[in-house]
């Protein structure tokens, strides 16, 4: 090799040691291999190039370039896995930091959901008055949902815009996400032989979402079927129900007639509260709370339950809607936002849990 050749090596490969980064190290490649780089400029010379030393020195040039490519590429290799190893260390997150504290911070760390307290509250007091759960499925068969309680095919309920449905199954009937626990109604009058005492806790969903509405939201369900049931008990068994769980031994309650295909006759019940100042118990004005109503004798046999023999009632409420009276909750949509400020203040503490002892 010759000297120019042999210094420009040693000077090449100095200044891609010097190369701190990715651009400068691009900087030495193009100055020496680039369009007007030093190396490109001596191929280029080779012309002039005696032509009894042509050969020897195109051969010298192009091992020079192989070894000044190599050269190169190997400490880009090493930029990148510099550049890396730093950018991990610039992004490493520290997990062995503490935990912020939460306000408070004591030995009860967690808080029972609103919505879930609610629950346990009004199985609390239904299992008092000798209730057990049921639950049932959040995809539930049309049948279930619509044409065993009642409910012909043209009735509104059944418009796309409030139920959701799925694809359409074996029987061209799309299953639907439930839109109300009332499914439940049948699938335990079907499973089980009166007389019959449920409370239905569950997930329910309606294709509806604004400010009061949610397109998930929560329904408890109640039946009783028995010999001589009749409207005094579901009146009695409501009233008392609202009493306990609102804390409030004397809040008034009123029945409404109303229409509900499963039940006749219905009722909707509303409780006494003011309008302006949200309290509940007084002031003369009137919040509907639930529908309600005798089971309706279709019903009855829909199921297989001879409707001269055994009759019952049958209510329906929304979890959140009792929920936000009773706690003052102004808005639905936190519920469902898993903010731990929000839960730590509407939230239940979890060692007490809901019992008629002290009062839900
Ligand atoms: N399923 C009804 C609703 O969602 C409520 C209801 C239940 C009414 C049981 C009567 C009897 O609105």
């Amino acid at each position: 090799m010759t000297d120019d050749l042999a210094t420009l090596q040693a000077e090449t490969e100095a200044a891609l040691a010097a190369a701190a980064d990715l651009r400068a190290l691009d900087a030495v490649r193009v100055g020496v291999l680039g369009k007007n780089g030093q190396l490109t400029a001596l191929l280029k010379g080779l012309g002039g190039v005696p032509a009894e030393q042509r050969k020897e020195r195109g051969a010298a040039l192009n091992r020079l370039k192989t070894a000044l490519e190599a050269a190169i590429e190997a400490r880009r290799v090493a930029l990148d896995a510099a550049a890396l190893e730093a950018r991990l260390a610039a992004e490493r997150l520290d997990v062995t930091l503490p935990p912020r504290p939460f306000p408070p911070a004591g030995p009860e760390q967690g808080a029972i959901h609103p919505i879930a307290r609610t629950i346990e509250e009004i199985v609390a007091i239904f299992g008092a008055m000798g209730f057990s759960l049921a639950e049932g499925p959040d995809v539930e068969g049309d049948w279930y949902n619509f044409g065993a309680l009642n409910i012909p095919d043209h009735h509104p309920a059944r418009q796309d815009h409030d139920t959701f449905y799925l694809p359409a199954g074996p029987d061209g009937r799309r299953p639907v996400l439930r839109t109300h626990t009332s499914p439940v109604q049948i699938r335990t009058m079907l499973g089980e032989a009166p007389p019959i005492r449920v409370i239905v806790p569950g997930r329910t969903y309606r294709a509806d979402h604004d400010a009061t509405h949610s397109p998930m939201f929560h329904q408890v369900e109640g039946l009783v079927i028995d010999r001589n049931i009749s409207l005094s008990h579901l009146k009695g068994c409501l009233i008392d129900f609202l009493r306990a769980f609102f804390g409030i031994s004397d809040l008034p309650v009123r029945f409404r007639s109303s229409y509900f295909p499963f039940t006749e006759p219905s009722m909707e019940v509303d409780i006494g509260w003011n309008r302006k100042t949200g309290e509940l118990g007084k002031g003369g004005d009137w919040l509907e709370i639930l529908g309600s109503g005798m089971v309706h004798p279709k019903v009855l046999a829909n199921c297989g339950i001879d409707p001269r023999e055994w009759q019952g009632f049958a209510f329906g409420m929304g979890i959140e809607r009792i929920t936000m009276l009773k706690h003052g909750i102004p808005d639905l949509r936190p519920f469902y936002e898993s903010d731990v400020r929000w839960l730590r203040h509407y939230g239940a503490p979890v060692l007490s849990p809901a019992t008629l002892a002290e009062g839900v």
